[in-house]
């Protein structure tokens, strides 16, 4: 395990021998980003311009506790929403879907570095990242991609050696706040990956209040080690009197070490019923709210 109090001020040595001109991290509200954002800034502050690619995809109220958490640093917000809508439209295999996001995400970030000028850059990659993307298990977009499109004078990755549980000690030290340091894990594609099929701005919009709602009722309470809601589908339902045909959604709430595996929790029926009937009552486009059971494997914990 990590001994945080040594290597906070090792950490921040080590990047201010590596930069000595602008430089840029990809701020995602993730406590990996977070912490090497607080890190860096503490190392170069103002040479360091945090950017931060509203995707669209985040979740309810996320854009704007970043700007509050982050405001005594340059960020820069970059509101792309648009691009990222046109860059998933027509588009339902999974994996193309995290081609998309991954390529808009490179090509907004790639404009704005250039902008700033910036000569280095920040990755928040962790040791299980490197593992993961070597082993090919899935194309998670935020590792991998930025380095080889772009001309840095060098790539500085602060947290690369730490484990995820060792990273949120580290932002427990640094003072984040609990939402950053106990941060359930959120894809890198967001909210697209929690719509099967394909993704427009009505299903975004749906699946975010619904994600919200699940936030709301199981994490405090049964403090999960991932939950969330998805749209699976459409399906026959009756609203108001009339037969309407209305989105599925299901709900996931697992327990987990570190992902690789991962059981459903059994959750009291009273609690299903109150997350379906606030999904199926404040989502009026939502006609139907399913609970997955099944265990990683066979399944995987998100529905893409
Ligand atoms: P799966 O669905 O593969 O997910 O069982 C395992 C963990 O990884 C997260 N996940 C992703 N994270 N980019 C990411 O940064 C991705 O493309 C991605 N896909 C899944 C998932 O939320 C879970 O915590």
């Amino acid at each position: 395990m990590v001994k945080v109090d040594k290597f906070i001020p090792k950490a921040i040595d080590k990047i201010k021998e590596q930069i000595d001109g602008p430089a840029i991290i990809a701020l995602s509200g993730g406590v990996d980003s977070s912490v090497c954002a607080i890190l860096a800034h503490r190392a170069i502050g103002d040479k360091l311009t945090p950017i931060y690619i509203d995707t669209g995809l985040m979740r309810k109220g996320e854009t704007e506790r970043i700007k509050e958490i982050f405001s005594d640093m340059n960020l820069e917000v970059v509101d792309a929403k648009d691009r990222f809508l046109s860059a998933l439209a027509g588009i339902d295999d999974p994996e193309e879907k995290r081609k998309a996001v991954g390529e808009a995400f490179i090509r907004v970030f790639e404009e704005e570095a250039k902008l700033l000028k910036a000569e280095y850059l920040i990755q928040g990659t962790i040791y299980p990242d490197r593992i993961e993307s070597e082993g090919g298990i899935k194309s998670h977009h935020n590792v991998g991609g930025l380095p080889s499109v772009m001309d840095f004078k060098s790539i500085v990755e602060p947290i690369e050696d730490l484990y995820k549980d060792e990273v949120r000690e580290v932002a427990r030290a640094l003072e984040l706040p609990h939402e950053i340091s106990e941060r359930m894990p959120f894809p890198g594609p967001g909210l697209s990956v929690r719509i099967v099929g394909e993704v427009t701005e009505e299903l975004v919009d749906a699946v975010r209040e619904a994600n919200a709602i699940v936030e709301e009722e199981l994490v405090e309470q049964f403090k999960p080690w991932q939950t969330f809601a998805a749209i699976v589908g459409k399906g026959t339902g009756v609203k108001g009197d009339v037969r309407v045909h209305g989105w599925i959604v299901a709900v996931r709430a697992v327990g987990s070490r570190d992902g690789m595996t991962a059981e459903a929790m059994e959750l009291p029926w009273s609690v299903l019923r109150k997350i379906e009937s606030r999904i199926t009552a404040e989502i009026p486009s939502v006609a139907r709210v399913l609970y997955d059971v099944t265990p990683k494997p066979p399944a995987t914990i998100e529905f893409e």
